[in-house]
């Protein structure tokens, strides 16, 4: 069984405040995410839609540009919050860049308005990845 985080709480409140900003007025699918940095900032994302549909940006990969705009490029967990019954997983595109900054042991949660959770190791969402260490 995976503990929860000592920051599960905090980080679950970020993920909801940015889950309440999310811009998705054509899928109305909001989604918010925090992630837990190494210096112990909390960052989070929302989902950003476009009426270009492809454009759009997932809440992870945004939490995740959010860190690295403010100079950090290590992660310790990320948490995905939706107000859906079924646990939101990442997308693939999250995947590769959730592999590409987080330790493969790291956790990645999912939880909701209900309180619901679920963990998943970064190995487990995409093994073998294709990860920074494959170019060197
Ligand atoms: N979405 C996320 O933000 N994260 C996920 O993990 C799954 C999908 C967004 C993208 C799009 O705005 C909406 O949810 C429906 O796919």
């Amino acid at each position: 069984m995976t503990t929860l985080s000592p920051q599960h709480a905090q980080l679950v409140s970020a993920a909801k405040q940015a889950y309440d900003n999310a811009y998705a007025p054509y899928s109305n699918f909001f989604v918010g995410a925090a992630a837990l940095c190494q210096n112990g900032d909390i960052v989070s994302g929302c989902n950003v839609e476009n009426a270009s549909y492809g454009l759009t940006v997932c809440a992870e990969r945004n939490c995740i540009a959010q860190a690295v705009i403010a100079g950090e490029q290590e992660f310790k967990t990320i948490v995905i919050y939706t107000e859906q019954v079924k646990l939101t997983p990442p997308c693939g595109a999250c995947r590769q860049v959730i592999a590409e900054f987080f330790n493969q042991d790291a956790v990645v949660t999912a939880t909701n308005h209900l309180g619901d959770v679920v963990h998943w190791q970064v190995k487990q969402l995409l093994p073998d990845a294709f990860t920074p260490k494959d170019l060197s």
